[in-house]
């Protein structure tokens, strides 16, 4: 019994659709995410990426269709949103009872890489440290489901890199279903089992990672991902 809890997928949604006026901006969206699978979205920009996230996260009322999860969603954005007035083990503990949110997000600020600095302020935080807080904090609850909107956008190219091997670190340990939001079609294929594309207010294209890289075709994949994004590769270059 347990196990098939364990197995559910950490998400379901089926017909999704969320309008701004006439305007359907999610119209008709199926997406299933395993426990443990590591999804990334990619679309132009404006094309409803981030209302996805913010639907699936429950900040956003939904228009139509189903969206069935079995445990907590948790969601980091481009920026960290910390609360400059709490500490950042309050900030990592937030909404939690004392005594267990104390030792957990202690716990977890040790997992970023961030211990023995609880007691320390987010105005004192580089980029990259708010952010990795801000995973503390989203981590903290075991979600079933992590949504990250663009979370290294806004951070050196170093610093991406190193936000990467940790992300990749910490959900392999905590096994949850993610969701990444990324314009980065590298970042995709270096951290995702499977790659989507949303078009028209669905998703109009699916890679499966390890299928589509072996035998050394990374390129032909990057290739079409950049295809389905409109980037022509070969605009200043000869096609010969
Ligand atoms: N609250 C709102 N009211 C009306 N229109 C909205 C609202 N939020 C978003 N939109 C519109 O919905 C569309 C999708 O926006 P969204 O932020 O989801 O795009 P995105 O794919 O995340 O883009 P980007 O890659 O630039 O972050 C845009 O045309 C935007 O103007
Ligand atoms: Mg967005």
């Amino acid at each position: 019994m347990s196990n098939t809890v364990k197995q559910s997928p950490a998400v379901i949604v089926r017909h999704l659709r969320r309008q701004y006026g006439k305007r359907a901006i999610i119209d008709d969206l199926d997406l299933q995410i395993e426990s443990g699978e590591f999804v990334a979205l990619l679309g132009e920009s404006g094309c409803g990426k981030t209302t996805l996230v913010r639907v699936l996260a429950g900040l956003d009322e939904v228009d139509g269709g189903s969206i069935d999860s079995t445990g907590e969603i948790a969601v980091v954005f481009q920026e960290h949103r910390l609360m400059p007035w709490l500490s950042l083990e309050a900030n990592v503990a937030l909404g939690m009872n004392e005594k267990t949110g104390r030792l957990l997000a202690h716990n977890a600020l040790g997992e970023v890489g961030l211990a023995g600095r609880e007691n320390d302020w987010p105005r004192n935080l580089s980029g990259g440290q708010a952010q990795r807080v801000a995973l503390a904090r989203a981590l903290v609850r075991e979600p079933k489901l992590l949504l990250l909107d663009e979370p290294f956008a806004a951070l050196d190219a170093l610093t991406r890199i190193k936000m990467h091997v940790l992300v990749k670190d910490l959900v392999a340990r905590h096994q949850p279903g993610v969701l990444l939001v990324t314009h980065d079609v590298d970042e995709a294929i270096s951290l995702a089992d499977r790659i989507l594309v949303m078009r028209n207010g669905h998703l109009a294209a699916s890679y499966f990672v390890a299928a589509e890289t072996e035998h050394g075709r990374a390129s032909l994949l990057r290739e079409n991902l950049l295809q389905e994004l409109s980037v022509d590769i070969y605009t200043n270059e000869s096609r010969t």
